[in-house]
């Protein structure tokens, strides 16, 4: 049986001392049956984790950098993640993709190396609101994934979490229906059981992204290829207890 996971994405938000005093008033209030985690800003990744020790929520990061380490003014490694104190990563989240020009090819160099230093990454793909207006919205998800995933081993796979955000219900508040949800999260699940098999894509956790709020998240999470959530604006709030109980 899969855990349910709830995701919290702070994006650019929150100042150190901001998000160290929000994470720990939040952190024990989600306590549950699901996996919880925070990712967050880069710079506040040791305060939160000392914040939320004890209480079961796990830290991540948005985004990393693909090299070992080096010349990379700016950048941030797997390894550098790891010592402080991250477990989870988000790669090719839609706002890298759109304003960070990031590839299906540059994620799965990221993927790979996330994964060779045991972060948890959790892959997010999506399509416009053209891209499901022209009716390519699950060949486009599949060749994002097939892309992405591209050389993982089936055992890398079971440690990958898949999110799937259409970026058209990304803080817009037009949550995507749960049927709509549902059908490209079952069309994921497919294409990771022609990837690595039943058993593997039986155990790999696809998440549900864009406007998720208290009161759409039960019915959301509730369908069967929806293994939790990744959320953006209502992580923010008090809201996301409601959503990690969820
Ligand atoms: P919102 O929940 O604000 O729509 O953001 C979703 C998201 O981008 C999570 O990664």
């Amino acid at each position: 049986m899969r855990k349910k996971l709830a995701a919290g994405n702070w994006k650019m938000n929150l100042t150190p001392n901001e998000a160290r005093d929000f994470a720990a008033k939040l952190a024990p209030k989600t306590k549950g049956d699901s996996d919880v985690v925070f990712c967050v800003p880069f710079v506040s990744i040791s305060d939160v984790v000392k914040a939320v020790e004890g209480s079961g929520v796990s830290v991540g990061a948005q985004n990393m950098h693909f090299e070992e380490k080096g010349a990379f003014t700016g950048e941030i490694s797997a390894s550098q993640l790891v010592g402080a104190g991250a477990k989870y990563i988000i790669i090719g989240h839609s706002e890298r993709r759109q304003y960070f020009l990031e590839t299906d090819e540059i994620v799965n160099k990221k993927l790979i190396k996330a994964l060779e230093h045991g972060l948890i990454p959790i892959v997010c793909v999506g399509e416009t609101l053209k891209e499901r207006e022209d009716g390519i919205t699950i060949e486009l998800v599949r060749m994002q994934l097939k892309r992405g995933l591209l050389r993982l081993t089936p055992e890398d796979a079971a440690k990958t979490v898949i999110a799937y955000e259409p970026v058209w219900a990304i803080g817009t508040g037009k949550t995507a229906t749960s049927e709509q949800a549902e059908e490209v999260c079952g069309a994921i699940r497919t294409l990771l059981e022609e990837l690595y098999g039943k058993n593997t894509a039986e155990q790999i956790r696809i998440l549900y992204g864009g406007s998720v709020t208290a009161d759409n998240a039960s019915e959301l999470f509730a369908q069967k290829n929806i293994d939790g959530g990744l959320v953006g604006g209502a992580s923010l709030k008090d809201d996301f207890e409601v959503i990690a109980k969820a």
